[in-house]
């Protein structure tokens, strides 16, 4: 009984607090914790050993999160009490703790002790971390406090009763076209609400979005994000893997300039899985789903679910254009559109954008590739509908200029 002994010598959670971190995290299947918790009682043993009896989570995982949770313990972070485990990312570690004086209820991220001896990287983290807490919005999970204790260091942020998307998605949920840009929408306010504060987000994705249990969504990480891709970096180089890419825009997977646009590249890939219930890029090495951002094109959500409007499939095309120029100019047009086909309207500034993107094409076309990095098929793949949209428009264009030369020499010579 090996597994047994490990699992009694190592893990000191107890079972209702290894129980509220495997369902927040959804690691595994909840009714897979629900019968190890029944085998566990009838067993008379912990549910962390009933989980590594049924071989549902290895002994290591459970580990680094005992050690990880008693070690956050001990620290004593002056002003908060640690009350319980959030989350634990391959990053960082999130816990839930009550602010003392305030009485009340917190959620603070731990920098891994690695980071906290990173001189450049400390400063990064406390000014992003100021910057993040000048900020205030609905749609952004608040930023109360940065602060270092006993050489360790802790982002203090507001506690946000709910789940998040990645939960859902990974429950399996498809979200209709309404309630995707309800989500949408939100987060889009958030992005505004930053960008105009000069703050880029960088890491929009499911699991970095929240939902309260009333619905409303809000925006985690703001401000800590780059810091994010500087330990990714530091993971990277040590041969460990950086976490899936799923939404990161081909500039930043280049290392490129990066901008506001990384944002709405990041929006338009959520909004992309929640409607089709699947990654915009699929692939099952890092490196493949990276090259698939920067070089495939993108099936239109429209394509994979036929009930969802052409309007949309138009909106996701232009979060998602692999040159940031080809994007949305900023968050404030994209919730112009995302308001309109919410009302079930053509969202106007999408299909200017885009009829101009294909006369850009046609006379690269003539001229040679205008974006020599991209495959022809990217171009080839824009659905034809949206070709003949243009035809439509210039035609439209044309006519009139004919009707009003016509009025114009009628009136002329009968004068
Ligand atoms: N402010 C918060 N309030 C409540 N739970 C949170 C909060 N921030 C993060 N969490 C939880 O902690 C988990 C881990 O967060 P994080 O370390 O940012 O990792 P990641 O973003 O990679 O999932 C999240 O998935 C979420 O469930
Ligand atoms: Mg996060």
């Amino acid at each position: 009984m090996t597994s047994n002994n490990a699992a009694k010598s190592t893990v000191s959670l107890s079972d209702a607090e290894l129980y509220d971190w495997i369902i927040h995290e959804r690691h595994v299947r909840k009714d897979d914790v629900k019968k190890c918790l029944a085998f566990a009682r009838e067993e008379k043993i912990s549910l962390a050993q009933a989980l590594t009896r049924k071989g549902v989570l290895p002994q290591e995982q459970i580990d680094r999160i005992s050690r990880g949770y008693q070690a956050a313990r001990a620290l004593n972070i002056p002003g908060y009490k640690i009350i319980g485990l959030l989350g634990a990312g391959a990053m960082a570690m999130v816990f839930k703790a009550k602010q003392t004086a305030l009485d009340r209820i917190v959620a603070i991220k731990i920098l891994p002790q690695k980071l906290s001896q990173n001189a450049e990287y400390l400063r990064m983290f406390k000014t992003e971390g100021r910057a993040a807490a000048k900020l205030n919005h609905p749609n952004i999970v608040q930023a109360i406090d940065v602060l270092e204790a006993n050489g360790r260091y802790f982002f203090v942020m507001e506690y946000v009763e709910g789940h998040t998307l990645f939960d859902e998605l990974e429950g399996g949920r498809v979200f209709k076209e309404a309630e995707a840009l309800d989500v949408v929408l939100q987060v889009a306010e958030a992005l505004e609400h930053a960008h105009n504060h000069g703050i880029i987000h960088r890491d929009v994705k499911p699991r970095n979005i929240m939902i309260t249990d009333e619905g409303v969504c809000k925006l985690a990480d703001m401000g800590l994000a780059r810091l994010t891709q500087d330990q990714q970096g530091i993971l990277a180089e040590k041969g460990r893997s950086i976490g899936t890419p799923y939404y990161m825009s081909p500039e930043q997977i280049v290392g490129g300039q990066v901008d506001f646009r990384v944002d709405i590249y990041g929006l338009g890939g959520t909004l992309y899985h929640l409607v089709t219930g699947r990654m915009p890029f699929p692939g099952k090495t890092e490196r493949e789903i990276m090259e698939k951002h920067l070089r495939e094109a993108l099936v239109p959500p429209d394509h994979i679910r036929p009930e969802l409007s052409n309007g949309l499939g138009e909106v996701v095309e232009l979060m998602m254009a692999k040159v940031p120029n080809d994007r949305y100019g900023s968050v404030a047009d994209l919730l112009v559109d995302l308001r309109a086909i919410r009302r079930g309207k053509p969202p106007i500034l999408a299909r200017e954008k885009l009829s101009q993107a294909s006369l850009e094409h046609l006379a690269a076309a003539e001229g040679g590739p205008m974006f020599p990095e991209q495959p022809a098929d990217t171009v080839a793949a824009k659905p034809a509908k949206r070709s003949s949209t243009v035809a439509v428009i210039l035609l439209v264009i044309l006519l009139t200029l004919s009707v009003l030369l016509n009025a114009y020499f009628i009136i002329f010579y009968s004068s």
